[in-house]
């Protein structure tokens, strides 16, 4: 009597569980603000398209199986679209325009995407400031297939433009862009001592999960970082067979999930990221800080 008594009371503690994971997909509502920013880079300050006035524009971030709703209000002077790069679900309203002085609502229903995706104003003009980086975490009840990450970070490359970009340039060639960038850094290589560069502290022995997003527009780029090598984990929106690399080409558009162990004597190390097209070379750090013990 007693044992099927305890059976039910598990039983039943099963089902709440159940009913628990079950429940356990969030909704979550973003507002983006279309509007024109100025920024100074390469020593010359003008306005770009942005989504919030941030270059690279702001993360989603979610779990496995959300749904996402993101209002896009169009405050800028032209009409937009955004993609989402790599969601398998039709949006309604994907290939509308959003008129100036209008808004959008996008429902994004996430299924089995996991790792990193990213969003981006679907013409080539627009996508060079108007992108940012969609993140899926795994769900609530659920690892990574992987040892766990002290932490994650997006790393979103970048191309910079000197003059306006508008709807005559609907193409961008590559190597047009005057520079790239690191999370909106263009980095000590262009002579310009006002340019700023991406800094990524590590702690040493940490293992850091690094997002990589290409956003350059129409370029295959480069990326590495001195003296380290990186386990892929995952690309486009899904976990992949780890396989590993000393330095990772990302074609137009393509996303990669690394893992970077910081292992390495305490000191700084150089990121670089450059075009396959071979002009420049865009740089940031790695800055070790001693973990506690060391
Ligand atoms: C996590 O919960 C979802 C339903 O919310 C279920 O489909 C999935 O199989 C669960 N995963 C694990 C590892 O239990
Ligand atoms: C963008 O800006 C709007 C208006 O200031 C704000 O309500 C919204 O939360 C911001 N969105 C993000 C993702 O930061
Ligand atoms: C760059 O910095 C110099 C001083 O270091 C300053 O005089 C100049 O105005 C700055 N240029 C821009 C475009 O901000
Ligand atoms: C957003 O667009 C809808 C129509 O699609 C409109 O009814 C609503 O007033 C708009 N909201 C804002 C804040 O502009
Ligand atoms: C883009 O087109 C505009 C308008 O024709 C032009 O002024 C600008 O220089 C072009 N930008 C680039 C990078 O070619
Ligand atoms: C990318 O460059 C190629 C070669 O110049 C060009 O034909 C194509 O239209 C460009 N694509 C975009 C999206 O700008």
């Amino acid at each position: 009597m007693g044992s099927q008594k305890q059976g039910f009371i598990w039983l039943s503690g099963l089902l709440f569980l159940n009913i628990l994971l079950f429940s356990s997909a969030d909704v979550h509502h973003y507002a983006f603000v279309l509007q024109e920013s100025e920024f100074t880079k390469l020593c010359s300050t003008m306005s770009i398209l942005t989504v919030n006035g941030s270059f690279p524009g702001p993360e989603i971030r979610v779990r496995r199986g959300d749904t996402v709703f993101v209002n896009v209000h169009n405050q800028g002077n032209d009409a937009v679209s955004i993609v989402w790069e790599g969601v398998e679900d039709s949006i309604d309203g994907s290939d509308d325009l959003i008129q100036p002085g209008r808004n959008l609502t996008y429902e994004i229903e996430l299924d089995e995407e996991l790792g990193t995706l990213w969003w981006h104003a679907k013409s080539a003009w627009a996508s060079a400031t108007v992108h940012g980086a969609f993140v899926i975490l795994p769900a609530a009840n659920e690892t990574y297939p992987f040892p766990a990450p002290t932490s994650d970070q997006t790393i979103i490359l970048g191309s910079w433009f000197k003059q306006e970009l508008t709807e005559a340039n609907e193409t961008i060639a590559p190597g047009q862009a005057d520079a790239y960038t690191i999370n909106g850094h263009p980095g000590e290589t262009y002579g310009c001592s006002n340019d700023t560069t991406y800094q990524l502290q590590v702690d040493y022995e940490g293992v850091y999960l690094l997002r990589l997003v290409n956003a350059a527009v129409n370029e295959t780029m480069v990326f590495g970082i001195a003296y380290h090598s990186f386990t892929i984990v995952g690309q486009s929106g899904a976990y992949s067979r780890r396989s590993f690399a000393n330095s990772l080409t990302l074609a137009p558009g393509q996303t990669l999930d690394i893992l970077l162990a910081a292992n390495q004597n305490l000191g700084q190390y150089y990121m670089t990221a450059r075009p396959s097209s071979g002009r420049y070379v865009t740089t940031g750090i790695i800055q070790y800080t001693a973990s506690a013990g060391v």
